[in-house]
């Protein structure tokens, strides 16, 4: 902690100039990056990454999202290099310095900068793509046309959208998440670059933070699935107006089986399974990164629209809800209670505590969500392919029931399902696998990273050694933590073959993944992490 001495004790409600003269250096807050580790591979880049608690290594400040400031920052950098911010204004100056200002009250760890061979491109009236010169193309053919939509579908829902622009910057391959809601200008891995849209769930993702982590805000890391269960429930929300209840309940059950994948890898009764987590202090927030927050917290707000009983209501209450707690940060008990007051006849009843239901269970003890919400509208599009697995996982293929399912024609969140199905169901029996590649080019050769992420699990659940280079082009083509970690974890967990495989992968990749990704698969390969 930076400690400062003032001369004397200030008076209550006195105005304090400070001026802190630093230097940032190594991460992990500061990305630098060298040309061969962008897409380019002519000019280094540079990108910040806050969240959870790394800007304190970008510069001074209390970096807790309990507080929130405004910012201003001049940025000069060399010839031929842009700089970015998550700011309401940007402006170039001569010497190639940039002004941004961000004039609405934001958290530290909303605060990013990028200084990269960065180019732009319009996809809205509101909203452009920044991306290095040679994926810029690609970027604005992704998007072009369809934020703006997903904005205006947000605000009729959950208010004004207070930010000003939305715009999008595809990162450098090596970036660890899919999505990083910095305002004004959201992070996405390049792997979004799918070609075919399919992957827009993780924008309307980032969108929805505008409302919930962006404007109300966990006031504690321990509370986080305040910013993500939220989240989660206004993207399918955005995403049901927009594409329909099928397609979202679709993409929600994908979801629930990753959910279903981490309580069976870590227990039911984990810790980490609930709601509100303890931090101990000196504890990475980081460090308990799962998907509890997410789909468990999806599960909770779920069921307090399940107790309102209609959707509109529960819509306006999300509403009042923003509107209440804009620019501040809260705790689930200011949530809780709000919905309680906004919902009297709700409270009379107890709502709060009905056995089994009770919000203190849901918020204190790990396990399953007491409450899921009906997802059987997307039977339509996920029985097909449950028997589609069904079918690949029999000891003698019938073949002629298989060829008579055309997969040509499904979406990539149908395939992931199939996928996730057979990744379930295997090893399947001898052979199979194979034939199912060869079957499939459309799965086994994807370039889509959803479709590569499940196709490499299933090469090594069922020990195809023919395909394990798939996996090593994979982890060498990017970074993303969502994917790195569960393929070490399954090559660490597989055969002798895997783990050198591991082994030489990471020995390869290591310099190029984020700091935190890098120790993360240290950890599971058993080398001593560097803390
Ligand atoms: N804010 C998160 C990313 C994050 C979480 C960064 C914790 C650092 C610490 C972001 O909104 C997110 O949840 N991204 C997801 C997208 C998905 C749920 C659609 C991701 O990156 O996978
Ligand atoms: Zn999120």
């Amino acid at each position: 902690a930076l400690h400062i001495a003032l001369p004397q004790a200030p008076r209550a409600g006195q105005l304090l100039t400070l001026l802190i003269d630093y230097e940032a250096g190594e991460g992990p807050g500061v990305c630098w990056l060298s040309p061969e580790q962008t897409a380019g591979k002519q000019k280094p880049y540079m990108y910040t990454q806050g969240q959870a608690v790394l800007n304190r290594s970008f510069f001074p400040c209390f970096d807790t999202p309990s507080v929130k400031f405004t910012y201003s920052a001049t940025v000069k950098v060399p010839e031929g290099f842009t700089a970015v911010m998550s700011a309401t204004s940007w402006e170039k100056q001569k010497d190639n310095t940039f002004v941004f200002k961000m004039s609405q009250p934001i958290p530290s760890y909303l605060i990013a900068l990028v200084v990269g061979d960065i180019v732009s491109a319009d996809v809205g009236p509101r909203s452009r793509v920044w991306a290095e010169p040679c994926l810029i193309e690609a970027a604005k053919k992704e998007y072009d046309g369809v934020i703006e939509e997903f904005l205006v579908v947000g605000e009729k829902l959950f208010g004004p959208y207070v930010w000003g622009r939305y715009d999008i910057l595809f990162m450098p391959p090596s970036f660890p998440f899919g999505g990083m809601e910095n305002p004004c200008l959201t992070f996405v891995t390049p792997c979004l670059l799918a070609g075919d849209r399919s992957l827009v769930d993780v924008i309307i993702h980032e969108i929805s933070h505008s409302w919930f982590g962006n404007l109300v805000t966990n006031a504690t890391w321990g509370e986080f699935w305040l910013n993500e269960g939220f989240t989660m429930y206004a993207q399918r929300r955005i995403s049901t107006e927009v594409y329909g209840l099928p397609y979202t309940c679709l993409e929600a059950a994908t979801g629930r089986a990753l959910l279903r994948q981490h309580m069976d890898a870590t227990g039911e009764d984990h810790p980490l399974n609930k709601l509100r987590v303890v931090i101990e202090p000196g504890v990475n927030p980081d460090d308990t990164y799962n998907e509890t927050p997410y789909e468990k917290g999806y599960c909770f707000v779920s069921y307090l629209a399940h107790l309102v009983g209609n959707q509109s209501k529960f819509d306006a209450f999300l509403q009042a809800y923003v509107n209440r707690f804009k620019f501040q940060s809260i705790t689930a008990d200011d949530t809780l209670g709000f919905f309680l007051e906004y919902f009297p006849e709700l409270k009379e009843k107890g709502v709060d505590s009905i056995p089994g239901f009770e919000f203190d269970r849901w918020l204190n003890t790990p396990g399953w969500p007491p409450y899921l919400p009906d997802l059987s509208l997307g039977q339509q599009l996920m029985r097909p392919a449950e028997e589609l697995a069904e079918l690949w996982a029999a000891d003698s293929l019938n073949m002629e029931a298989i060829e008579a399912v055309d997969i040509m024609g499904w979406r990539t969140y149908q395939l992931v399902y199939f996928l996730d199905q057979v990744l379930q169901k295997s090893p399947l029996p001898e052979g199979n696998v194979k034939r199912l590649s060869k079957m499939y080019p459309k799965i086994s050769k994807a370039q889509n990273a959803e479709l590569r992420l499940r196709w490499c699990q299933i090469v090594l659940k069922n020990n195809l050694e023919a395909e394990y280079n798939k996996v090593k082009d994979f982890l060498h083509s990017q970074g993303k933590q969502k994917y790195t970690l569960p393929l070490y974890r399954a090559m660490w967990g597989g055969s002798e073959a895997t783990r050198a495989l591991a082994m030489e992968t990471f020995s390869a990749t290591a310099p190029q993944l984020h700091v935190n990704v890098q120790n993360y698969v240290k950890k599971i390969l058993g080398l001593a992490a560097a803390e």
